[in-house]
């Protein structure tokens, strides 16, 4: 074939992916960050890795982690795969996470998106799930460990918590069997849902003309080979690159065999769900895994299908305004998140200082009160004094919600010790 020929067949096959032509505003790095591909390549990198991993892995209790010490110790880059592995797992739920921020805050999830928002919601589950189950695998004590704490989180949930927790787990303990099922769920399902949603995902975002664009006068549409294809390349070239350097430096952790009577001090969730074991150390467990979750799991598919006046798609941040009351929520929910947190930790004592009150309303509700009011007032702040819009509000929600999330993250992994004491 000559080069003609080539750059055809090139053509043909990228138009599966993207139309032949796009709008030039579409393929600024700027207006996505290319988290979208960056994701969709992670988990190519993850299902390559993840298939070599399985001619090595014994998914058993005798043999697991065995397998995992020969594989380090005695395959050529053995290490190496096992890294690359784990580190494009970190890097695809923190690159979901982000791609989520983008899309929302770029107003891209209202009108004909809401669909793909939704989605992409179950997309985001699944992929915090197969991390989840994957974390299980090298049966060493980490691992053991922050699964036996999550499935246990589990049972708090009214009535049917510990009936999932069974369920997850195949019994009331992390045992071989819990270990058969997350493998079938890693290697198996997990996967084949991803491709499936992942498609749907992509189809969706073709359907509806590509990325969200700024309205304008004049579009101009550039030929998508090779302007944008170009610079997918150059972003996927950097992302495998900076995924060998790490692979090479840092080693995927794995401490002794997973012993089930010695449980380590502190014993810690993966880092994604350690905003929730904070979340525990504060507020009752029936609101920390089941009201909570649940409330902000309505809010998020709730966002599109609110009516707004004076929508901006495809403007970050809705509008300048819109940047300067998002920048004022960050700050106040960090300073509003901290100070809960401390007080918390600290000071409050509801369960003593009302013992006559069930644990439901002391630990649980007028916690969350105290979170709540503050911020239902700086909301209303927001709207006596910059007259915020309904879209200015939910990005001001959202924002609370995020923030609140990532400093707790940060607060249990990073400032707790033994005992999970703050500051041990
Ligand atoms: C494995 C995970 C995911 C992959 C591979 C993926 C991939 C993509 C790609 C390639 C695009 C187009 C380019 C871009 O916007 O960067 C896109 C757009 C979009 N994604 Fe995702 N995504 C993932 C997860 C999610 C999640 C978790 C959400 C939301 C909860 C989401 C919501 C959306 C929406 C609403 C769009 C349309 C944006 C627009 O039109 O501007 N995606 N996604």
């Amino acid at each position: 074939m000559n080069t003609a020929g080539h750059s055809k067949a090139i053509t043909k096959l990228l138009l599966h992916l993207h139309p032949n032509k796009v709008d030039a505003q579409s393929i600024k790095f700027t207006r996505t960050f290319g988290l979208g591909g960056i994701a969709a390549l992670l988990f190519v990198m993850l299902f390559i890795s993840g298939m070599l991993l399985r001619f090595a892995y014994v998914p058993s209790v005798k043999g697991a982690y065995d397998s995992i010490i020969e594989l380090e110790n005695q395959v050529l880059f053995g290490q190496l795969l096992r890294n690359l592995h784990y580190w494009s797992g970190m890097a695809l739920v923190l690159v979901s996470f982000l791609h989520v921020l983008r899309v929302f805050y770029t107003q891209s999830i209202y009108h004909e998106r809401r669909k793909n928002w939704i989605y992409g919601l179950l997309i985001m589950f699944l992929v915090v799930f197969s991390n989840f189950t994957g974390y299980l695998l090298p049966w060493d004590q980490l691992s053991f460990w922050a699964v036996t704490i999550m499935t246990n989180m589990l049972s708090y949930i009214p009535f049917v918590g510990d009936a999932i927790a069974d369920m997850v787990r195949g019994g009331d303990e992390v045992t071989e069997i819990t270990l058969l099922r997350f493998y079938h769920f890693h290697t198996g399902l997990l996967p084949l849902l991803m491709v499936f949603l992942m498609s749907v995902h992509f189809w969706l975002v073709r359907k509806s003309k590509g990325v969200t664009v700024q309205n304008s006068d004049e579009k101009v549409l550039v030929p998508t080979y090779p302007n944008l294809v170009f610079k997918e390349i150059l972003v996927a070239l950097i992302v495998i690159i900076v995924l060998f350097i790490l692979s090479m430096i840092i080693n995927a952790p794995l401490q002794g065999k997973a012993d089930p009577l010695i449980s380590p001090n502190p014993s810690k969730a993966p880092w994604y769900f350690m905003g929730f074991q904070e979340l525990l150390l504060h507020i009752h467990p029936g609101f920390g895994i089941f009201i909570i979750p649940l409330l902000v799991t309505v809010f998020l598919v709730y966002i599109p299908f609110v009516k707004y006046t004076d929508l901006n798609v495809g403007v970050w941040f809705n509008s300048n305004k819109g940047k300067k009351l998002t920048i004022i929520s960050v700050v106040y929910a960090l300073v509003l998140t901290l100070l809960v947190i401390l007080s918390s930790e600290f000071f409050l004592d509801l369960r003593n200082w009302m013992p006559q009150v069930p644990l439901l309303i002391s630990t649980g509700l007028l916690l969350l009160l105290l979170y709540l009011v503050p911020a239902a007032a700086f909301l209303y702040f927001l709207k006596s004094k910059y007259n915020a819009s309904k879209i200015d509000l939910m990005m001001a929600m959202f924002t609370i919600i995020i923030v609140a999330y990532v400093v707790m993250t940060i607060v249990g992994s990073l400032f707790r010790g033994e005992g999970m004491h703050l500051f041990a």
